[in-house]
């Protein structure tokens, strides 16, 4: 008897993880390492707690293009090509729009939305070689719902669906898939850092009475990138405890 369920076996897969150090993409990596794939773990500082499990790790931000398009090759040329690639690494800057300053705006956008695109960017021509591969993209509700304070991030969340969207139409045919895994908020450190209140009305909003862990993602992201979800593409997961019904 097989300790998971065979679709849920990673073996021999090498599957990309941007922002893994520490979090929702920490917690990715770990379990994905865990049911047999070979996790390369893209981070700007690479933790201790990464290095434990990936089979490679990078220091570099996702945001620079050719930085990421380097990095891809490097990767191909010692065998690491991806499999899958989980576009996690994401920032917050929060202000009201009317106070919100062009660096706080470009930053966001950087590392959420030009981040997903130079990723995929270069996993795509290598998941097209291989015959397929699954890109699972972690949004927010707040890219659905938009967010007091949060205007920059709403719509980085937002273009990344709709560019996962419009590269399902590309890709399919080479059965390549994409999808967004849409958190409510999510007990991390970027949760801790959001003010206390902001924090409790996610709570009375979620219908389960509780807000998510790392896992609960982590579990709808491996659910994307598996055999289980092998005719979904173009898809947005709410994982999100009801909190935005
Ligand atoms: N925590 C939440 O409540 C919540 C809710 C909805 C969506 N999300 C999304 O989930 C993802 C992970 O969030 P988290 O809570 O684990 O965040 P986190 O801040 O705990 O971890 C983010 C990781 O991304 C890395 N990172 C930041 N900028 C980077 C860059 N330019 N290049 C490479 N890596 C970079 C950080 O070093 C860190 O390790 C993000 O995309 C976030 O927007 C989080």
């Amino acid at each position: 008897m097989p300790a998971a369920p065979e679709a849920f076996d990673f073996t021999g897969q090498v599957a990309w993880i941007s922002g893994a150090s520490r979090g929702i993409g920490l917690c990715v990596a770990r379990k994905l390492a865990a049911a047999g794939a070979r996790v390369v773990g893209l981070d700007v500082r690479v933790s201790p707690e990464l290095k434990a499990v990936a089979a490679q790790t990078l220091e570099v931000s996702v945001s620079d293009f050719a930085a990421v398009q380097e990095a891809a090759a490097a990767l191909a040329r010692q065998g690491l090509a991806p499999s899958v690639l989980v576009n996690n690494a994401g920032i917050t800057r929060d202000a009201v729009v009317w106070k919100l300053g062009e660096a706080d705006w470009d930053a966001v956008l950087d590392v959420n939305l030009k981040g997903t695109f130079n990723l995929t960017r270069a996993a795509v021509p290598l998941m097209r070689e291989a015959g397929g591969g699954a890109v699972v993209c972690v949004g927010s509700i707040n890219g659905l719902r938009g967010k007091f304070g949060q205007s920059n991030y709403a719509a980085s969340k937002a273009g990344m669906i709709g560019f996962a969207k419009a590269v399902a139409r590309e890709v399919g045919r080479f059965g390549v898939r994409i999808n967004v895994v849409a958190p409510g908020m999510v007990e991390t450190e970027m949760a801790a850092a959001v003010p206390a209140e902001v924090r409790a009305r996610a709570l009375e909003e979620s219908l389960l009475g509780k807000l998510a862990t790392a896992a609960d993602i982590a579990h709808a992201v491996m659910f994307l990138a598996s055999k289980y979800a092998s005719h979904m593409t173009g898809q947005v997961l709410q994982v999100d405890g009801g909190q935005y019904l």
